[in-house]
């Protein structure tokens, strides 16, 4: 069965399209890496398949279940690492934990065992009674990630999970993610822009562009059919070096003070 099964999937702000007739499949088990430049529709992609945001149109289907009209079933078969921190950081790493598990309804009886489980699998056990203000970057990461996996969901998904962290930390991280995904089968949904990252973890890689999949298919295919010798490359040839939308609106500003400039 597919975990995942997205079908025309559009969705518009106003008259911007930020998702266009997106489609694909990741199949049970699969480490999936979603990849596109800044303002791709990445992030939005991840809201909608995680009942976040309603599509505009198209059907997304969940573990077989709707993510528009069966929101409560879809919500328990998925964890999700969001792109923006969203820890309270004014609880302790154990209280984060329990408040995710009461929401979740994780029943009492093996609530604490399972919060006791995922803080050692992070390696954060030890520093649970801390609040998360006093955290490091790399440690309220990990700590997001033992949460998102509190209620054993079939699916992670993972929006940048290992953006601004060191190298020791990332390789860390992709140690627990592959066996999660080893051990129990569980479908990785990732976006990152380190390319190195993808390249090593995942089965399969969609180029997400404007809203909609360019070219889809291991790294080796992706530089195969580009002829390159390396994902980023591949990344760059088929997404072109032009700087985004953001950045884009910063060249313009650079630009008008320029002239600005000029004209003093
Ligand atoms: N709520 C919203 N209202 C209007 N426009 C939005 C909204 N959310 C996203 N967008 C726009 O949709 C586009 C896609 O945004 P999205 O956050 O999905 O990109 P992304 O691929 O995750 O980028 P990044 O790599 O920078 O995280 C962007 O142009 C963004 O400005
Ligand atoms: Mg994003």
């Amino acid at each position: 069965m597919n975990s995942i099964d997205v079908r025309h999937l559009t969705k518009t702000f106003g008259s911007f399209s930020a998702v266009k007739d997106l489609s694909f499949l990741v199949p049970q088990g699969e480490i999936f890496a979603f990849l596109g430049p800044n303002g791709a529709g990445k992030s939005t992609t991840i809201k909608i398949l995680t009942t976040l945001l309603s599509p505009t149109s198209g059907e997304v289907f969940i573990e077989g279940k709707s993510s528009v009209t069966q929101q409560n079933e879809v919500r328990k078969s998925f964890g999700i690492v969001f792109q923006d921190p969203s820890l309270d950081d004014e609880l302790t790493a154990y209280e984060n934990m329990e408040l995710h598990g009461v929401l979740y309804r994780v029943p009492p009886v093996i609530r604490m065992g399972r919060i006791e489980e995922m803080l050692r699998f992070v390696e954060l056990w030890d520093r649970r009674d801390e609040l998360v203000k006093h955290f490091s970057g790399g440690m309220k990461r990990r700590l997001e990630i033992a949460r998102g996996l509190l209620h054993h969901p079939k699916i992670l998904f993972l929006d940048e999970p290992t953006l601004g962290l060191d190298p020791q930390t990332r390789s860390h991280m992709w140690q627990y993610i592959v066996a999660l995904n080893k051990q129990e089968g569980m479908t990785i949904f990732f976006t990152t822009h380190y390319m190195e990252e993808a390249s090593k973890i995942a089965h399969t890689i969609a180029i997400v562009d404007h809203g909609t999949i360019i070219a889809q298919g291991s790294a080796h295919d992706l530089q195969v059919k580009t002829g390159t010798a390396s994902l980023e490359e591949a990344f760059l040839a088929l997404t072109g070096d032009a700087i985004r939308d953001e950045d884009a609106t910063s060249t313009d500003q650079m630009r008008m003070n320029m002239r600005i400039r000029g004209r003093k």
